[in-house]
C-alpha cells in the first residue's frame, strides 16, 4: 500500500514553466513537495529562470512546443504556455493563435487521456476595451476580433471556450483563471511591459516613455500573490467550481503615477516623454475579485511599493 505521503504527492505539468509566472509557479509547487515537469519551447522563457531548480530531483525540464502533442503521466496541468507581452505575441500572430488554440486542444486532450485536472492561464484581455469597470467575470467583454491584439485576446477567448466544452462534453476537471497584470522578478527585461520598462529606464536614467497622457489606469499584482491564487484555485476548490475566476490586484494606479513612483523609488533622474497610444490599448483595467475572495478566501497581500522594491532589486542586481 502506498503511504499517505506518497499518495498526496502529485506529478504536475507546467507548460510555459520557464517563463516569468511559470518559473515562480514551478518553485511554489516543488516547495509543496510535488514532482514538477516544466515544458517550454523557450520562446520568451529561458533556462536562467529555472536554473536554480535543475538540481532538484523532483524537477524535470522538457523542451516542447505546446502546439505539438505531449504524452506524459501527470495528475495536474497548469497551461501557461503563451507569450504574454504585445511585442512578443504580435511578432508571430499566427503562432500566437496556434499556441492558444492548438495548445489548449493538446493539453485538454492530454488531461482527458490521463484524467488530470487542468488549469488555464487566461487573461484580463478577454474583456478587451471593457465598458464595465471594474471587470466582473460575468462581463462578456468588448474585444476587437480583427486587430493587432486579436491573436492573443481571441486566442485566449477560444481557449476558454475549449476548456468549457471539454468540461461539459467530456466531464474534464477544469479551472479557468483570468490573470490581470502581474509583475515581479524574472519579468522579461525588454518585452515592453510597463513595470519592467519603467524600472529599466529609471535605473539607466533614460527618459520614461508614457503612451498617451498617462491617465490610463492599471492594477498590478505581485507574482507571489498571483501564484498563491492560482494554486489555491487548483487545489482548494470543488470540481464543480471551474471559474472563470479573476485573479489580480484591485488597487488601481494611473500610468503617470506609476512612472513617478518608480522614479522616486529608484532615485532616478529620468524625465517623462509622451508617445501616442497604441491601438486597442484598454483605458482602464481593474479586477473585480469578489469571486476569488468568496471561493478561495484569496486576496493579494503585497503592497505595490513592497513588490516594486523586490522587482527593482532584481533588475538592479542585473540578475537577468
Ligand atoms: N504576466 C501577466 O501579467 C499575465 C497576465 C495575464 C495572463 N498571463 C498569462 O500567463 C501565462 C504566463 O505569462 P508570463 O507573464 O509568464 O509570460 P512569459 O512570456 O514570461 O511566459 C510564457 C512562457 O511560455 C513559453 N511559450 C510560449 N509559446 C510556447 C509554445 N508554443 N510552446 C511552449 N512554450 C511556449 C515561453 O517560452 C515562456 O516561457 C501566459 O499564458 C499569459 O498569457 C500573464
Amino acid at each position: 500500500m502506498p503511504s499517505d505521503k506518497y499518495r498526496q504527492r502529485k506529478r504536475i505539468l507546467v507548460t510555459g514553466g520557464a517563463g516569468f509566472l511559470g518559473s515562480h509557479l514551478c518553485e511554489h509547487l516543488l516547495g509543496q513537495g510535488n514532482e514538477v515537469l516544466c515544458a517550454d519551447n523557450f520562446f520568451t522563457g529561458n533556462r536562467e529562470n529555472i536554473g536554480h531548480l535543475l538540481e532538484n530531483r523532483k524537477f524535470e525540464l522538457i523542451r516542447n512546443d505546446v502546439t505539438f502533442p505531449l504524452y506524459v503521466e501527470v495528475d495536474e496541468i497548469y497551461n501557461l504556455a503563451c507569450p504574454a507581452s504585445p511585442i512578443h505575441y504580435q511578432s508571430d500572430p499566427v503562432q500566437t493563435t496556434k499556441t492558444n488554440v492548438h495548445g489548449a486542444i493538446n493539453m485538454l486532450g492530454l488531461a482527458k487521456r490521463v484524467k488530470a485536472k487542468i488549469l488555464q492561464a487566461s487573461t484580463s484581455e478577454v474583456y478587451g476595451d471593457a465598458q464595465v469597470h471594474p471587470q466582473p467575470e460575468h462581463y462578456w467583454g468588448n474585444v476587437n476580433p480583427v486587430g493587432l491584439r486579436s491573436c492573443y485576446d481571441e486566442g485566449k477567448r477560444c481557449a476558454e471556450t475549449l476548456f468549457f466544452d471539454y468540461y461539459r462534453q467530456h466531464k474534464l476537471r477544469i479551472k479557468v483563471a483570468r490573470i490581470f497584470n502581474t509583475y515581479g522578478p524574472r519579468m522579461h527585461p525588454r518585452d515592453g511591459r510597463v513595470v519592467s520598462n519603467f524600472i529599466i529606464q529609471a535605473l539607466n536614467d533614460e527618459p520614461i516613455t508614457i503612451y498617451g497622457a498617462g491617465t490610463q489606469s492599471r492594477a498590478f499584482c505581485f507574482v507571489d500573490d498571483l501564484v498563491e491564487g492560482l494554486v489555491q484555485f487548483m487545489q482548494a476548490t470543488p470540481d464543480d467550481f471551474v471559474g472563470p475566476m479573476n485573479i489580480g490586484n484591485p488597487r488601481e494606479i494611473t500610468i503617470l503615477e506609476l512612472a513617478r513612483l518608480i522614479i522616486r523609488m529608484v532615485g532616478s533622474k529620468s524625465e517623462l516623454i509622451f508617445k501616442p497610444l497604441p491601438s486597442d490599448d484598454p483605458i482602464h483595467r481593474r479586477p473585480d475579485i469578489a469571486l476569488a475572495q468568496e471561493h478561495i478566501h484569496w486576496q493579494p497581500r503585497t503592497e505595490l511599493e513592497q513588490g516594486l522594491e523586490q522587482t527593482i532589486d532584481y533588475f538592479r542586481r542585473g540578475a537577468w
